[in-house]
């Protein structure tokens, strides 16, 4: 007993010693229980955005978040931001944005964090081991929807900001929240907020930072780009009606035939796109960029594995990572009208529409690539002589975004990241697209920088989505410790 009430001593010494950093990281450690508890809470809400009849789900949601914050002390806004129309006419409310504040020294610095609280639609039938809404532990993981996407990181912030207050130490910074609920949903609504609110809310802020995304590797990575999107759709129709080919076949020009030639003029197959002109907007790679790619942890063949892939279009591990993040890229997802169920039909499809996506790079335009790829395909349809009718159609455009890593704020995210895991931050780019970024940057003008808590192998959008414990717990103490840092410039 004598030896257990001395170390007990000792351990209370040794914690009022360590620097109150260290203490941040303690209280975090110890009220791990009742952070997965509230994630629990959280996901139990089925605030699907995509959803029309979870609208109240959502709003309910932010609500929840908008009370978090002024638990913390915050002041909280819920912005309406109007409604959204459905093609059939129904109009329901978006979700409102939170915009919440805490702390207006103006001796401080002001960090901007931005996250959301939506989810993608998720079902059991869809392949959950188990109920997507029931946040279930299992080997160390998190599972459930928005566990990693994006409502562990929202609460990874909120929990980081708590553990300063409960150990009455004075928040280094003032905070300003944009969390929002339409994010899996194009974000509707808030582009125009955000420009409404540049010169009032967001006016005083310092640093944008966004956790949002996921680490490429076992190794801890701060994000400093993505690509952006074309979506394209290009439909070929043939006749009034779908055709039996055993009476038709050999008579008309089929609109599928047409449209499979269209889909295998746009790369070939080593992965070049053969849109004329499409790299001339492509920043050019220089030396200090490859060699950066040099460093970046990943490995190739768990890469393939993971897959069941036996060989990738390029070999080594830089080219793969700059044609996955730093050089466009084209998938051709699908076929509207053409048959694809079981059994053999007949069909000669009347109207088919090819459906393809190129991921953009700095400094492509949508409006330009659009042209290059409407005058190309007409041309290749022109070159085969047919009478049928061909519309191409850029269904959905945004920009890529990119920053220059050497800014002040990715070196508050190294430091953080050497203080929590004691090894360096590799500098990494999405190859998805995460539009809000750009549009926070190119709106405020301010440093905006990702820093990501989720593992590569969170399965984000998709079944059994898990954010491991060990990412939920050190990611609240990456940020807790990123406040610190960020706090000093
Ligand atoms: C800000 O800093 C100045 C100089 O250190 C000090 O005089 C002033 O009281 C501070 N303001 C606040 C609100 O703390
Ligand atoms: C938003 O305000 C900042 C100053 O806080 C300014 O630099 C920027 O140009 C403004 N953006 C727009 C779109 O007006
Ligand atoms: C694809 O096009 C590129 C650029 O013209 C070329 O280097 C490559 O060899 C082509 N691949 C094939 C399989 O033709
Ligand atoms: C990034 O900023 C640094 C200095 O702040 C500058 O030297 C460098 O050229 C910039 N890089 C790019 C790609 O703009
Ligand atoms: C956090 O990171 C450290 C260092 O990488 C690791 O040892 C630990 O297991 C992780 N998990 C937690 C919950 O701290
Ligand atoms: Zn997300």
């Amino acid at each position: 007993m004598l030896t257990l009430a001395v170390f007990s001593l000792l351990l209370h010494f040794a914690i009022q010693a360590s620097s109150p950093l260290d203490q941040v990281f303690h209280y975090i450690d110890e009220h791990q229980d009742d952070y997965v508890q509230r994630l629990k809470e959280w996901i139990a809400i089925q605030s699907e955005s995509g959803n029309p009849t979870k609208r109240e789900d959502v709003i309910r949601m932010m609500q929840v978040v908008g009370e978090m914050i002024k638990h913390l002390g915050g002041t909280v806004e819920l912005t309406d931001v109007g409604n959204e129309e459905f093609a059939d006419g129904k109009i329901i409310p978006l979700p409102p944005v939170v915009l919440g504040e805490l702390g207006k020294d103006p001796n401080k610095t002001t960090v901007g964090i931005y996250g959301h609280v939506d989810v993608q639609p998720a079902k059991i039938e869809d392949g959950w081991s188990t109920d997507p809404y029931l946040l279930t532990e299992k080997d160390g993981n998190l599972y459930g929807r928005g566990s990693s996407d994006d409502k562990g990181p929202v609460l990874a912030w909120l929990h980081a900001i708590e553990a300063f207050q409960a150990l009455n130490q004075e928040l280094p910074v003032n905070l300003k929240f944009i969390f929002e609920g339409m994010e899996e949903s194009g974000s509707k609504g808030l582009d125009e907020l955000l420009k409404e609110k540049n010169e009032t809310f967001l006016s005083n802020i310092d640093y944008i930072v966004i956790s949002d995304s996921a680490w490429l590797s076992k190794k801890p990575a701060l994000t400093y780009g993505t690509r952006g999107l074309c979506y394209f759709l290009v439909e070929v129709q043939c006749a009034n009606q779908d055709l039996h080919s055993g009476l038709y076949g050999g008579t008309v020009h089929e609109a599928m035939t047409d449209l499979i030639a269209l889909l295998d003029s746009l790369v070939n197959s080593t992965g070049y796109i053969l849109i004329p002109g499409i790299d001339s907007d492509v920043m050019p790679l220089t030396d200090e960029e490859r060699v950066l790619y040099e460093g970046i942890e990943f490995n190739l063949e768990a890469f393939k594995r993971t897959l069941d892939i036996t060989e990738l279009l390029h070999k080594t591990k830089e080219d793969v990572l700059l044609h996955r993040w730093r050089f466009p890229s084209l998938s051709i997802h699908g076929i509207e009208g053409a048959f694809s169920g079981p059994g053999a039909k007949t069909v000669i499809p009347a109207k088919v529409t090819g459906k393809f996506s190129i991921r953009l790079v700095p400094n492509m335009d949508p409006d330009k690539l659009s042209s290059q790829v409407t005058t190309y395909l007409h041309g290749v349809f022109a070159a085969r002589g047919s009478p049928n009718r061909l519309r191409v159609a850029l269904e959905y455009g945004s920009k890529a975004w990119v920053t220059n890593f050497t800014d002040k704020q990715y070196d508050a995210g190294r430091r953080a990241i050497r203080k929590v895991f004691g090894t360096e931050a590799d500098l990494i780019r999405e190859g998805g697209t995460i539009p809000v970024a750009r549009t926070l940057q190119h709106t405020t003008q301010k440093s905006v920088m990702m820093l990501p808590i989720g593992g590569a192998d969170d399965g984000i959008h998709s079944q059994n989505e898990k954010l491991s414990r060990n990412s939920y717990i050190n990611g609240t103490k990456l940020l807790a410790a990123y406040i610190a840092e960020i706090s000093q410039f």
